[in-house]
Order: structure tokens, then C-alpha cells, then sequence
């Protein structure tokens, strides 16, 4: 049976094997998918005697989508300027191909809320690997792109790699332009400590949607939450993002499309 993993550290809570089962069941491919605990120490021992004993493909969650790109040979163009990889595909000739599939998950998942109109306006809250890793694939899909990060050297940095594939700035967390965002990303990891970024609620007021990046079983996310209390209609987490970015790593291994719906459906 053909083997695939998902390799991270925490890795117990995570919904990759249930996603790429299911996936699996749908499209019937004979498959197995594990849960791989990554050690900080030996990563890339590990992840090698995965490929020498016959592994066909991996995804890579934090806090190893750096290590990962470092070690592949072969890269997809969003992978490359992402500069992180969340898909591993061993090729015929023994080279690991690296893909980042978290921007393009995250452009389908838009595209199924129906939040994604070509031209839109979207602040990015956040610039750290969750949003180098969508960048590109949000800019192809014709958005245009405002940055503000607690950093702000970090939001100038991207804006200006970036800069090559679409309209895309920084602007300093404290003077957002008056302007109404036609969407609100959240891709800070502040959710994960119980907070949300300081910004004038005004903003997220003005949204006519928000989507964070992160989800959480069973509740709200501190971003979502905060959102519902400002009044905000359009309130969307990261879940279908998960499965997106799943769906597009189980595309490359197998060669075919899972249809995201019912999946979703299943797990919520
Ligand atoms: P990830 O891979 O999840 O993006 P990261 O690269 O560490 O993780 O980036 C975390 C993001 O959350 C960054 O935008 C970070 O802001 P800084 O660049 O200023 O560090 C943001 N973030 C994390 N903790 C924060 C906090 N307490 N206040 C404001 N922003 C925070």
C-alpha cells in the first residue's frame, strides 16, 4: 500500500489522517496516511528513512515547513518563493519534489465561501510564514494586497518580495488607510495564546468579510469571536483551508481531485 505521512511537532491533534482517509474512501486510492511525531533533533534523518523505506509523499506542518524546503530538490513556484513546503512527492527518479499548497487551499476556500471577486481589496493581519506561505497564490488570483504586522520591517520585507507578482503594500499597523476592505485575513498566531491583533475595530467593521486562518473545534477563534461582537456578518475560519491545502497535496500524490464538500461536511 502506497504510504503518506504528516510530520509535525505537536502532531496528535491533527486532522490529516481523518481528511486524507476520507479522500482516500472518495476517490479509492488504496492509501495509508499517519500522524508522524517530527523530532527537532533528527528531522531530516527521519524524514529520509520515510522515503528509503518506501514512502510516497508528505505533507509538513510547524515547525518544520522550513526544514523541509531546505532538504527537497525540486520546487513548484509558490513553494520557492514561499520559502516553506507543507508537500513532499518523492519522484520516479528518487528526488523529493516540494509544494507549498497552503496559499492555493486557502484561494479554493475563498472561492467556495464566495469571497473571492477578482480586483477585491484584503488586509492581511500578520507577516509571518502563514502569510509568506498565501502571498502568492492571492496575488495571482488578481487581489489586491495590504500588510500591517506588529513588526513592521516584517510587513515592508514581504510587500517588497512580493512587489514582482501584484499590487501588494505595507502600511504601519497604526495609520490603515480609511478605506474599506472588501476582506480581513487573519494570519497572526495570536489566536493560539487567546488574543487578537489591536487594530481599530472600525476596519474589521467595515469587512465585508473576515476569514482567519486558524480554526478551532467546537468555538469561535479569538479573531472570529472578536468579529461576531463587532457586529460582523461574514465570519469565516480556517477549516476549509485545511482541507483545501489537503485536497490540493492529495491532487499531486494521486493524480486526482477530491470534491471538498461533503468532506467538510463529514468532519464539522
Ligand atoms: P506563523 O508561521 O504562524 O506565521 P510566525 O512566523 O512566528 O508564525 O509569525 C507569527 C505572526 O503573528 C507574526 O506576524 C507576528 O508578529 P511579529 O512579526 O511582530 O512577531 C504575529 N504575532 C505573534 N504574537 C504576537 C503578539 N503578541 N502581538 C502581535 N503580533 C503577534
Amino acid at each position: 500500500m502506497d504510504k503518506y505521512a504528516v510530520w509535525g511537532n505537536p502532531i496528535a491533534q491533527s486532522k490529516s489522517p481523518q481528511i486524507h482517509r476520507l479522500f482516500a474512501e472518495q476517490t479509492q486510492q488504496l492509501m495509508e496516511y499517519k500522524a508522524i511525531l517530527g523530532d527537532e533533533q533528527r528531522f531530516e534523518q527521519q524524514l529520509s528513512t520515510f522515503f528509503k523505506n518506501g514512502g510516497k509523499g508528505c505533507n509538513i506542518t510547524a515547525p518544520f515547513k522550513e526544514r523541509a524546503f531546505k532538504i527537497a530538490n525540486q520546487f513548484s513556484e509558490r513553494c520557492l518563493v514561499a520559502e516553506a513546503c507543507n508537500t513532499l512527492k518523492i519522484l520516479d527518479d528518487g528526488s523529493l519534489y516540494a509544494d507549498n499548497t497552503d496559499g492555493i487551499g486557502l484561494v479554493s476556500d475563498l472561492q467556495r465561501l464566495n469571497c473571492l471577486k477578482s480586483n477585491q481589496s484584503i488586509l492581511i493581519l500578520g507577516a509571518g510564514g502563514a502569510t509568506k506561505g498565501v502571498l502568492l497564490p492571492l496575488l495571482q488570483a488578481q487581489q489586491n494586497i495590504t500588510i500591517i504586522n506588529r513588526t513592521f520591517s516584517k510587513a515592508q520585507q514581504l510587500a517588497e518580495k512580493f512587489q514582482p507578482y501584484g499590487n501588494i503594500q505595507a502600511v504601519d499597523i497604526t495609520y490603515i488607510p480609511k478605506q474599506s476592505f472588501d476582506l480581513v485575513i487573519n494570519a497572526t498566531s495570536l489566536g493560539l495564546q487567546g488574543k487578537t491583533l489591536n487594530i481599530n475595530p472600525l476596519i474589521l467593521q467595515q469587512a465585508q468579510a473576515v476569514y482567519d486562518m486558524q480554526y478551532s473545534k467546537g468555538q469561535d477563534t479569538p479573531f472570529i469571536a472578536l468579529c461576531k461582537q463587532l457586529g460582523v456578518k461574514n465570519t469565516n475560519d480556517g477549516f476549509g483551508m485545511l482541507v483545501g491545502q489537503a485536497a490540493h497535496s492529495f491532487e499531486l500524490w494521486r493524480g486526482i481531485k477530491p470534491n471538498i464538500e461533503p468532506i467538510l461536511d463529514l468532519i464539522k
